[in-house]
């Protein structure tokens, strides 16, 4: 059984469908990638599943079906979502953000993750009763993702955290990202329009177009898939 299996998916907004059938698997412990040009359904899919928008199809995640159920209750279950674009509360600082991402867990005390998660993006250690709103798009992506980690999340969903972000911090974001697959061993479904990116952190790969799956495989098999490396990687 994979950790997230989709079969069929369908999604719709209003009358309009943009999801047209999707099947996808993410095992547990691995990195999964969905590559995709602007619009073709990346933020649906991740949408989908959790149930923020109408979907038909199967989502299971350990076994259990994700359809109906509510967003926060899948986020209870283990499911943690970095949304596209900014995912913390600009109002609050640093630190209060990292303390509203443990809220599924029980102890109080946080300072050992704080101290952890300090250590992975030291930046957000020296702005650490920064309000959120007042950090670079860097700095925020960063706490987006040690915010969606202090829940202990089983899967992470990242919606293109590259998008917006100088190249440069975008190759220390992705480096970093590979410490915490290496470190936490948290599996996580990335999708992603910069597929140099996404190969350089993905086990599986998916080419999502025009809401349906075009190419999957491992991610070897297609970085050096030609319609791929030209569509993509551009060369
Ligand atoms: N809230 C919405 N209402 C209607 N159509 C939407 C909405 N959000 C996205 N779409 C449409 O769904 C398609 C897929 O969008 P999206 O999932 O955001 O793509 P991506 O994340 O890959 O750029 C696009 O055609 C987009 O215009
Ligand atoms: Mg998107």
């Amino acid at each position: 059984m994979s950790l997230l299996e989709i079969g069929g998916l369908t999604a719709s907004y209003g009358p309009v469908q943009v999801l047209h059938g999707i099947d996808l698997h993410v095992e547990e412990g691995e990195v999964a990638v969905v590559l995709g040009a602007n619009g073709a359904g990346k933020t649906t899919t991740i949408r989908s599943i959790c149930q923020m928008v109408s979907t038909k199809g199967s989502i299971t995640f350990q076994g259990q079906s994700l359809t109906g159920k509510s967003t926060s209750e899948i986020a209870r279950m283990g499911v943690a979502h970095v949304p596209q674009g900014r995912g913390t509360f600009a109002d609050l600082t640093v630190v209060e953000n990292l303390e509203v991402g443990a809220f599924r867990r029980k102890e109080k005390n946080f300072s050992s993750d704080y101290d952890f998660w300090f250590g992975i993006f030291p930046r957000l250690a020296e702005r650490r009763a920064q309000l959120a709103g007042s950090l670079s798009g860097g700095e925020q992506q960063m706490l987006a993702v040690a915010r969606a980690m202090m829940s202990k999340p089983t899967l992470l969903l990242l919606d293109e955290p590259s998008l917006g972000l100088a190249p440069i911090i975008v190759q220390d974001l992705f480096q970093r990202l590979r410490t915490i697959k290496d470190e936490q061993g948290v599996t996580m479904l990335v999708v992603e329009q910069n597929a140099s990116l996404a190969f350089s952190i993905a086990n599986r790969a998916y080419v999502l177009e025009a809401g349906a799956i075009a190419l999957s495989g491992s991610a070897d098999e297609l970085k050096n898939d030609d319609a791929v490396r030209k569509a993509y990687l551009g060369y």
